[in-house]
């Protein structure tokens, strides 16, 4: 049905795709695989009007096509939900959600009130609620994904792209996502979908097709789709899984909260983290993980309580001096929170670490950011180049790296292996247990089951901005975490320690 015949697509010295052919058919779930920087997004963007190719051509039931905008897509029936969000933060939700319908079909006028009714219908289908009047910046990650996708789905197209969308889900919102891809199938929809979860691929899709380094790797149907396999082809060797780290023996406690208050919840919070301990702090969407870690920073204001790194008061509500007290978070959205998208990869790492006197060496500091470009595999021929020419992991890696390279006491990570490749993340973490060995305490939010059960020596379980669980050893299970997370009780004779 679509088909790119071709293509390729080069930045300067880099070869983002080189001579890909690739047909998606009517009905069929296609999984884009690779690693991070192996031209993913590039592709989905040429097929969405986004880039144009150099060279190469898209057909569309055997007639050749020119996309020179995304709308040209549109008027095709391909639409993308991209890999950053492009929401608009000060209209409404509905006013998103219909924008590319209203520009893209007719000039007829409809009433406000039908594109409210179509924005819920299409919002109660995604199995959200969200109110279609409020702006857009009043919504988390998550809701604004669903926004993304509603705006997608109102234009019935017959490709529909999602470009790591997943990424900012939890575990329920991605399974409720993944079903809907399978009805819309039967009516005819294609996919075209881009995660770093394996799982996501073998459950949902039809096939994967490969990439590595911008070139076709090979492609595998959903008979053949393991996650051995899979890696295979992503990185061309295989990879052993990590060994989990030596419980730590406890030392004195780094961290500690005390009764927090988080800003609109009567709650009250208290928790420890030891030197050397890395903490997983669980919980669905909205249980109030965000929110703890950002008030721990000092981004976001607290009702009371005290928070203590080392037996030191922090200050509230002031990320400086948190900062200066050894706090350093990895925030959730790396392109609102994490980067100034206009800057570039060197002056975003560096970002923070101009000395007060003012005298910066700039060539030390060029040095010390093409280590951390090494250390973390960051692709990039050059650290001068502006950070949005990484690709989504690359950009994630710089967040952290940043983090890191402030030897903070205590690291606060919210989702921080989001869109991060399977080789890299075992690499961030190995780089991140290193630390913790060194007596750094880590207390790490995450909705990749994987990432908490594999990495973490403590669970703490978060359900509406309660910590209801607080789980050791043989108590981290899949099972006790969801039991919890859903406000559920564990049994009396294995009570949560
Ligand atoms: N605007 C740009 N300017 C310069 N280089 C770019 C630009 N966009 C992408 N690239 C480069 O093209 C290559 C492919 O990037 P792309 O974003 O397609 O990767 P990806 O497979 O989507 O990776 P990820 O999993 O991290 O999202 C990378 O090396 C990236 O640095
Ligand atoms: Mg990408």
């Amino acid at each position: 049905m679509i088909s790119l015949a071709g293509i390729t697509k080069t930045y300067g010295a880099v070869t983002a795709l080189c001579n890909i052919d690739l047909t998606v058919d009517r009905a069929e779930v296609l999984a884009l695989a690779g690693e991070n920087g192996s031209g993913k997004s590039t592709l989905v963007k040429i097929l969405s009007g986004v880039v144009l190719p150099d060279s190469g051509t898209i057909s569309i039931d055997g007639r050749p096509v020119t996309f020179t905008t995304p709308l040209d897509a549109l008027d095709h029936g391909i639409a993308l939900v991209a890999q950053e969000l492009t929401v608009l933060p000060h209209l409404p939700v509905y006013e998103n959600v219909m924008l590319p319908f209203l520009r893209h079909r007719t000039r007829r006028l409809i009433s406000r009130r039908n594109l409210i009714a179509r924005t819920t219908g299409i919002l109660d289908a995604l199995g959200v609620q969200i109110d279609p009047c409020i702006p857009v910046s009043r919504l988390g990650p998550v809701q604004q994904t669903f926004v993304e996708i509603a705006k997608a789905l109102v234009v019935e197209p017959k490709l529909l792209i999602l470009d790591e969308a997943t990424s900012r889900l939890g575990e329920q919102e991605v399974e409720f996502l993944l079903a809907l891809i399978k009805r819309l199938k039967v009516q005819g929809l294609s996919t075209i979908m881009i995660t770093h979860r394996i799982a996501e691929m073998t459950s949902t899709a039809d096939r994967a097709f490969v990439l590595r380094d911008g070139k076709f790797a090979g492609q595998l149907l959903h008979a053949e789709l393991n996650e051995h396999e899979l890696v295979n082809l992503m990185v061309g060797r295989t990879i052993v899984p990590r060994a989990k780290k030596h419980a730590v023996s406890v030392a004195a406690p780094r961290l500690q909260v005390q009764d927090l208050q988080l800003q609109g919840s009567r709650k009250r919070l208290t928790l420890e983290v030891q030197a050397g301990e890395i903490v997983g702090l669980a919980g669905l969407v909205g249980a109030g993980r965000t929110e703890l870690l950002e008030a721990l920073a000092g981004v976001r204001r607290t009702g009371g309580g005290t928070v203590a790194v080392d037996g030191h008061l922090v200050p509230p509500n002031n990320t400086r001096r948190s900062l200066q007290h050894g706090l350093a978070l990895v925030p959730e959205d790396r392109h609102t929170q994490g980067l100034i998208v206009s800057d570039s990869i060197h002056e975003n790492y560096e970002l923070g670490a101009v000395p007060w006197h003012g005298l910066v060496n700039r060539k030390r500091g060029r040095a010390r950011t093409r280590d951390a470009v090494a250390r973390f595999g960051v692709k990039t021929g050059n650290v001068l180049a502006p950070v949005t020419s990484l690709s989504g992991g690359n950009q994630q890696k710089i967040v952290i790296a940043r983090a890191l390279s402030k030897n903070p006491t205590v690291l606060l990570l919210d989702e921080p292996t989001r869109g991060v490749d399977i080789g890299a993340r075992d690499e961030i973490y190995q780089i991140i247990e290193e630390q913790a060995r060194t007596g750094m305490a880590v207390l790490m939010a995450s909705s990749d089951m994987l990432e908490i059960l594999g990495v973490c020596d403590r669970v703490l379980v978060m359900h509406e901005n309660e910590i209801v669980g607080d789980l050791h050893g043989a108590l981290i299970t899949e099972h006790t975490i969801a039991l919890l997370s859903t406000g559920g009780k564990l049994e009396t004779h294995v009570k949560a320690h």
